[in-house]
């Protein structure tokens, strides 16, 4: 199946008792057995190690990203949080230096005595990345693009040495959807998602994803789930799941509105930057090119010259947008990285990273594009 006809029937079936064509929602926290051990279904017993609906998304996840296997989690966090469980004191990770602020707070916090060490680096410079590997080097981990700056990482390339060097590599591909990047297909081991964003669509639901390709690891990654219980509920799966199928759709639009919006916003005398990787001046234009199908629909501006106070006050004049954390949704949302979705990140890590106080974030949505570029025009004049 090609990608579209995948986001549609990619791992489906009818129900089975019932035919139904859409997967129902089994919400429900445990199976009969017909005696002790025998479950009716030998596939279900209880719902934290499996559920129907849930089995349906995970092999949607799966078929969508070219994987075999796929987990769902209550949260993105949730997810990442399980494959870091798979770790040990004395490993060491490598990570992209510019992260979601939540997955940042994870590493640096939440695992601060863990006894795992983690590095953050530009996954650009190639050779410091490479001179920070060593034995003990368990994990590679980007996000690509990042969030919010627009950073690209070229997983093919990172791909070549983790593989030689026998190093899992994880790519959080929040920001891209399988619509525009598949990361397994470019070498990576695991891929890890946000649900809440992009696969959900809708802004209706908080889940998480990971998906590989390799029975050892699924197997790992499934034991550490079952056995700390992140797993997600049956009407979430259905939500997500429902919004796949119109992942490729809504994707189209994003990045058509995006474009349009991103490049309105160039030759604005009031913004001073513009991050959007579909830009020949963007530092990682080609690795977008080569690796992404087209550029998105998220978009990072610096408001020339604002302080705090004028930022605020333009990210609280929108009509249509909504200023709100989370993105991906139909809906156009702003957001305030500093003091929302980044705020856990101490100040000066953000400002050396670039997350300054008059940068703002825009997920575009499928709106009607001149809408959103009058709410634009309205809001900064
Ligand atoms: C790129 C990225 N990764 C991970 C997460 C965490 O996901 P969740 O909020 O579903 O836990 C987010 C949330 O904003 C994100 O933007």
């Amino acid at each position: 199946m090609k990608f579209n006809t995948k986001t549609i029937h990619g791992g489906q079936h009818h129900d089975p008792a019932t035919g139904a064509v859409m997967p129902p929602v089994y919400q429900t926290s445990t199976f009969v057995q017909t005696s002790p051990g025998q479950p009716l279904n030998p596939d279900y017993e209880y719902s934290r190690a499996a559920n129907p609906t849930r089995s349906a998304l995970e092999n949607a996840l799966a078929s969508i990203e070219n994987g075999t296997r796929g987990l769902a989690f209550s949260s993105g966090l949730a997810a990442t949080d399980c494959l870091l469980r798979s770790f040990k004191s004395g490993d060491e990770i490598i990570a992209m230096d510019d992260l979601y602020g939540g997955t940042y707070r994870m590493f640096t916090r939440i695992y601060k005595d863990s006894g795992i060490k983690f590095h953050f680096v530009d996954m650009n410079n190639i050779e410091k990345f490479k001179s920070l590997i060593n034995e003990n080097t368990k994990l590679v981990w980007v996000e690509t693009p990042t969030n919010p700056l627009m950073k690209l990482a070229d997983i093919q390339e990172i791909a070549k040495i983790t593989k030689n060097k026998k190093i899992l590599f994880a790519v959080d591909n929040t920001f891209a959807t399988p619509y525009l990047q598949k990361p397994l297909d470019l070498g990576a081991d695991i891929v890890m998602h946000s649900a809440t964003k992009y696969l959900g669509g809708h802004s209706d639901v908080v889940m998480g994803a990971l998906i590989t390709n390799d029975d050892a690891i699924f197997d790992k990654l499934y034991f550490i789930l079952n056995s700390c219980g992140a797993n997600p509920g049956p009407m979430d799966c259905f939500l997500v799941m429902r919004g796949i199928k119109t992942l490729h759709l809504r994707m189209e639009r994003h990045c058509s509105n995006g474009r349009k919006i991103a490049e309105y916003l160039k030759t604005h005398p009031k913004i001073e930057k513009v991050y959007w990787p579909g830009f020949t001046d963007h530092p990682n234009h080609l690795i977008a090119k080569k690796q992404m199908k087209d550029f998105g629909g998220m978009i990072s501006i610096v408001l020339k010259g604002a302080s705090l106070e004028d930022t605020f006050k333009i990210a609280s004049s929108f009509k249509v947008f909504s200023l709100a954390e989370s993105l991906g949704g139909v809906e156009s949302l702003i957001n305030h990285p500093a003091t929302m979705t980044h705020a856990s990140i101490p100040k000066a890590e953000r400002d050396k990273a670039g997350v300054v106080e008059n940068l703002l974030r825009l997920s575009v949505g499928v709106e009607d594009v001149e809408d959103l570029l009058e709410d634009l025009k309205q809001a900064l004049s």
